[in-house]
């Protein structure tokens, strides 16, 4: 399977850090925010990876990651996006690298405690459909969550005002080739984004969406408040391990 990394965007939100460079060129700790997202993908066992990068110095990153030896890879894909047209926009941007296989997509501030090689397996088995990957956290009003009926979930909902459950659906989201379909069928949301949220209500909507929960801590890093606490945990356990 392939994986895609997504760190597009304008990093808006994290002004001025992201004045003179990109928001995945901040640290994190002791590592630049990208190498966390590309390392949760090695460490799944897929080494065929694509960088959609877009916003401020979209070159650093080849300096940074060149052909990904650092991460034990002999080869890197790059593509850019241009503006913030959202998750869903810059996703569009692999269709041709997926090439009608299956993926694996990493959002590109997202930082996990241990590793997804369980869940990536299982979806390596699943015939079709989609598998989203959710954790408990105090303040899901910040993220997608999802709703459930029993077992089944049955929407996930975009920062909602009045959380249905205590989950968020983190940014690790695994798809099948009918994933650019569904993205050309979206309508950009109030914030002017085609949301990945979006793109996952199509699967559920069709029944064929799988979850798994995350072992071990995962924060995003994209607002001040969890860049810092990203920071804190990589220091305290360490990030990524296998
Ligand atoms: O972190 C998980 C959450 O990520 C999910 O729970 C939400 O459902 C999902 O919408 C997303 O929420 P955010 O509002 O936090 O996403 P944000 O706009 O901060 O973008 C996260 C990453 O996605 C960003 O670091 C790079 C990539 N991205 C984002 C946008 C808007 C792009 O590549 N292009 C874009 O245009």
């Amino acid at each position: 399977m392939k994986g895609v990394v997504l760190a597009g965007g304008l990093g808006s939100r994290m002004y001025p850090l992201t004045k003179v460079t990109n928001k995945h060129l901040l640290p994190v700790y002791n590592e630049p925010m990208i190498y966390y997202p590309i390392k949760i993908l090695v460490n799944a066992g897929i080494n065929d990876i694509m960088i959609v990068t877009g916003g401020n110095n979209a070159g650093e990153f080849l300096k940074l990651l060149g052909n990904g030896a650092e991460f034990g890879l002999r080869h890197l894909n790059y593509t850019y996006q241009e503006g913030e047209g959202g998750i869903a926009a810059a996703l569009s941007l692999a269709e041709f690298f997926a090439d009608e296989g299956k993926i694996v997509v990493v959002l590109g501030d997202n930082i996990i405690e241990k590793n997804v090689r369980k869940a990536v397996e299982a979806f390596e088995k699943q015939k079709d459909g989609a598998r989203i990957m959710l954790k408990e956290v105090p303040d899901p009003k910040r993220f997608g969550v999802p709703v459930f009926d029993g077992r089944r979930i049955v929407r996930v909902e975009e920062k909602p005002a009045e959380p249905k459950s205590q989950y968020a659906v983190i940014g690790i989201y695994m798809y099948d080739r009918r994933v650019f379909d569904f993205i050309k069928a979206l309508k950009p949301s109030e914030r002017g984004e085609l949301e990945i949220t979006d793109v996952n209500n199509f699967y559920i909507n069709e029944g064929r969406m799988e979850w798994d929960i995350l072992d071990g801590w995962w924060s995003d890093a994209g607002t001040f408040e969890s860049l810092q606490y990203a920071g804190n945990m990589v220091a305290q356990t360490g990030a990524n391990k296998t």
